[in-house]
């Protein structure tokens, strides 16, 4: 229930999940293209929200109305997972496909340099 649809083309990145740990649209990726791969939704990021970037997000009560947050969070574990200590273009490359209509980018870009130290 946590992953969001938006757009429903890629464009949004509301409905994003990992697939063996990376970042993938979950909208536009067709269930062939799974195969045996592991599909991990923002609740099996953590048992209790204990994830270090679920820490910082709440650190920095970053959500405002909320709806894109899930993607947000899936986007930037996949960042940290393959890059531990981003540089600002890194983070700004990295979230770019993950739109928020309320404009929570600033705080964003915070969580995600708290969870990455
Ligand atoms: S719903 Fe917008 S990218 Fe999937
Ligand atoms: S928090 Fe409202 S769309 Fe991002």
């Amino acid at each position: 229930p946590g992953t969001k649809f938006g757009c429903g083309i890629a464009q949004c990145g509301a409905c994003t999940v990992h697939l063996d740990g990376a970042a993938v649209r979950s909208c536009s990726l067709p269930v062939s293209a799974v195969g045996d791969g592991r599909v991990t939704t923002i609740e099996g990021l953590s048992e209790e929200g204990e994830h270090p970037v679920q820490q910082a997000w709440l650190e920095h009560d970053v959500a405002q109305c909320g709806y894109c947050q899930a993607g947000q969070i899936m986007s930037a574990a996949a960042l940290l997972e393959s890059n531990p200590d981003p540089s600002d273009e890194e983070i700004k490359s990295a979230m770019n496909g993950n739109l928020c209509r309320c404009g929570t980018y600033l705080r964003i870009r915070k969580a995600i340099k708290t969870a990455a130290n």
